[in-house]
C-alpha cells in the first residue's frame, strides 16, 4: 500500500467521523422538544386550611375540591375499599370496637373519642373532627400524618380511591357530613385532553 492509498483510507473515516457528528447536530435540532411555558395541568380551588399540627404528612399531593369530587365519586367501589378496613374496623350503626375504633359517622368526629376504645398517645393528642380533607392525608399514609399511630395499615395511594372510599364512608352517619359547595371558580373540565400544543414526542 502507497501513502496516497493510507491517505484515502484516513480520508474517508475522517469522512465518517464528521458525517456522525452532523448527524448529531441536526437531529437534536429536529427533536429538541420546547417546553411548555406552562405546566399542563393547574389544580384549581385547592383549599389552603394549613393544618400545621402535621408536620411529616406528604404535603406535595394537591386535595381535591371535594365539593366536586364527591357528588360524581364511586360509592359502589368505595365499599370495596372499605373491606381492607373493615377487617380491624366495623362500619356499621352501634357496632363494636375491633382491632380498630368503631367508624360510624366518623367523619366530622372529633378523632379519638369513640367510647371504649383504647388510643394510642399519639391519635389521641388531638381531638379535632375529622374533615374530608384530614381523612384523605390520613389514609393516604397514617403514619406519616400521625406518626406513633397504631393503625398499622400502609395506607391507600390512589387519590380516586380514598375519594370513593370517603363518599361511601360519608353515608355511614345518623347525619352524613355536608358535602361543601363546589369551588367558585371556573368549572373543572376533567375530560379535556391537554393535547393541542404539545409536539409530538420522540421516544
Ligand atoms: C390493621 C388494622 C387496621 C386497618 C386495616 C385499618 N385501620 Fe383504621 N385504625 C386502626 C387502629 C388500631 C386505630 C387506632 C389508632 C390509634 O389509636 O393510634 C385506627 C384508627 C382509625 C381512625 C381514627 C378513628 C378515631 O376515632 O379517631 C380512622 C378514621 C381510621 N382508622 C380509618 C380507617 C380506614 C378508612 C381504613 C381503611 C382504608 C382503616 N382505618 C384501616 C386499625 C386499622
Amino acid at each position: 500500500m502507497d501513502s496516497f492509498e493510507w491517505n484515502k483510507i484516513a480520508g474517508a473515516v475522517l469522512g465518517t467521523l464528521i458525517f456522525v457528528l452532523v448527524i448529531g447536530i441536526v437531529s437534536d435540532a429536529i427533536y429538541e422538544v420546547p417546553k411548555p411555558a406552562k405546566p399542563a395541568y393547574i389544580v384549581e380551588g385547592v383549599a389552603t386550611t394549613a393544618t400545621s399540627a402535621t408536620p411529616a404528612a406528604p404535603a406535595e399531593e394537591p386535595l381535591p375540591d371535594f365539593g366536586t369530587v364527591l357528588p360524581t365519586a364511586d360509592t359502589a367501589k368505595g365499599q370495596q375499599v372499605a373491606t381492607q378496613c373493615e377487617q380491624c374496623h366495623d362500619i356499621s350503626k352501634g357496632g363494636p370496637n375491633k382491632i380498630g375504633p368503631e367508624l360510624w359517622g366518623v367523619i366530622g368526629r372529633p378523632r379519638a373519642t369513640e367510647a371504649g376504645f383504647s388510643y394510642s398517645t399519639a391519635m389521641a393528642s388531638n381531638h379535632d373532627p375529622w374533615t374530608f380533607e384530614k381523612l384523605f392525608r390520613y389514609l393516604k399514609s397514617p403514619q406519616a400524618v400521625v406518626p406513633g399511630t397504631k393503625m398499622s395499615f400502609a395506607g391507600l395511594r390512589s387519590a380516586q380511591q380514598r375519594i370513593d372510599l370517603l363518599a361511601w364512608l360519608r353515608t355511614k352517619s345518623d347525619n352524613p357530613a355536608p358535602i361543601p359547595p363546589p369551588a367558585q371558580s371556573k368549572p373543572q373540565a376533567p375530560q379535556q385532553q391537554p393535547a393541542q400544543n404539545t409536539p409530538p414526542k420522540k421516544q
